[in-house]
């Protein structure tokens, strides 16, 4: 497992709370995971501002220098692990400090705007003790259900970390693309916030083509063009193919398509942006009597022959692949870097590895 660059965190605790790394934004990331959460918020980050600093201060709070609020908001948006993303107003290594800071970012809003205090690390109690003090200083009402602005508060090791975000709550709505509630099913299908998060691996940017080439029932795909991503599938089998096209014709606002295609062999597109997909191995997915191991390097060798490894603007292509861990991960080092791998334990026979591969 390559971890994110490890990172010492009373320097990092000292430096937010000084103001000196100048972190801008406040992420909060949901805590079912190690470390897919964070490689999937550090991939967001780069493809809308490559450069800006990123790290994970406790296992659910990361901060960032990425300052730009439409940024920040789009991040937040698309992301399937992050649970608020919101510019970073005050941080401090007591409560009181906080409290006293919260009001202030408060007034400056219009005296219409309703608001909701939030939390993962504090009681209800200290979240309601925070918004009963904010509401008193200022004209602003609290709501729980639709609030204007967010604070989130959370304490980590050493301190406290406020965030704002002027967009409201989060909403999710995971349940009604859950692969049985689709047109077409298959058991391989999986859930749509996995696939998400596999297509922000990708760095790929609305405008961007995304390539998926072993689609199944299209779960990546229907991801990809929710987020505004034009997308493009590759199936080996006619039904499976169709099957997705159907998937696609609910959820496929942004420009896609999917073939009927080998993709060991040579890929019948050059102009991809990112690729992220699921390998086919054997237990719910045909291999069509292949490896995976091979499938894996047959079509990492037709991607290199293919498409070329950076995009218009010149910024590196990736390509992320999930396998079976037990799976050895064969490439030409001189056509790709090895960036990060997660794993996720699915049962005791399967535990998945997400590679997250740059192109040279
Ligand atoms: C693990 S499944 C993908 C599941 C998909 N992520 C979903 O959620 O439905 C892998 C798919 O790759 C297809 N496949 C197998 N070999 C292939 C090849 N050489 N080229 C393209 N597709 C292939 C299989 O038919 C299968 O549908």
């Amino acid at each position: 497992l390559l971890y994110p660059k490890k990172i010492s965190k009373s320097k990092l605790l000292e430096s937010s709370f000084g103001g000196g790394e100048g972190y801008r934004s406040l992420f909060v990331l949901s805590g079912e995971d190690l470390s897919l959460p964070f490689g999937e918020l550090r991939a967001l980050v780069e493809t809308y501002s490559a450069g800006e600093a990123c790290s994970l201060i406790s296992p659910r709070v990361a901060v960032s220098s990425l300052g730009e609020e439409s940024k920040i908001q789009r991040i937040s948006e698309r992301s399937s692990y992050c649970r608020f993303g919101g510019s970073l107003i005050a941080s401090g290594s007591s409560f009181e400090t906080l409290v006293g800071k919260l009001p202030e970012f408060a007034f400056g809003e219009r005296s219409t705007a309703t608001f909701a205090i939030r939390s993962e690390t504090l009681s209800r109690e200290r979240c309601g003790d925070l918004g009963a003090l904010t509401k008193a200083r200022t004209k602003l009402k609290v709501s729980l259900d639709r609030p204007d602005l967010v604070f989130q508060v959370e304490k980590v090791k050493g301190g406290y970390f406020l965030g704002l975000s002027r967009t409201g709550a989060k909403q999710f709505s995971w349940k009604e693309r859950r692969p049985r509630a689709r047109s077409f099913f298959l058991p391989s299908a999986i859930y749509p916030k996995l696939a998400r998060a596999l297509v922000n691996m990708s760095r790929v940017r609305e405008g961007e083509r995304f390539l998926d080439p072993f689609c199944g029932t299209g779960s990546l795909l229907i991801e990809s063009c929710l987020m505004g991503i034009p997308s493009y599938g590759f199936e080996i089998k006619r039904w499976v193919a169709r099957g997705a096209s159907l998937n696609m014709k609910k959820y496929g606002s942004a420009e896609h398509g999917i073939l009927r295609c080998d993709s060991t062999g040579p890929l019948p597109v050059s102009r991809i942006d990112g690729v992220a997909t699921d390998v086919p191995y054997g237990r719910a997915s045909s291999t069509k009597g292949k490896e995976t191991k091979s499938i894996i390097r047959e079509f990492l060798q037709s991607l290199a022959d293919s498409v070329p490894s950076r995009k218009k603007d010149g910024r590196r292509k990736y390509c992320v692949i999930m396998y079976p861990s037990m799976t050895e991960l064969v490439c030409d080092p001189n056509s790709f870097r090895l960036e990060e791998t997660h794993y996720i334990y699915v049962h005791r026979n399967l535990t998945r590895a997400i590679s997250v591969l740059s192109m040279n």
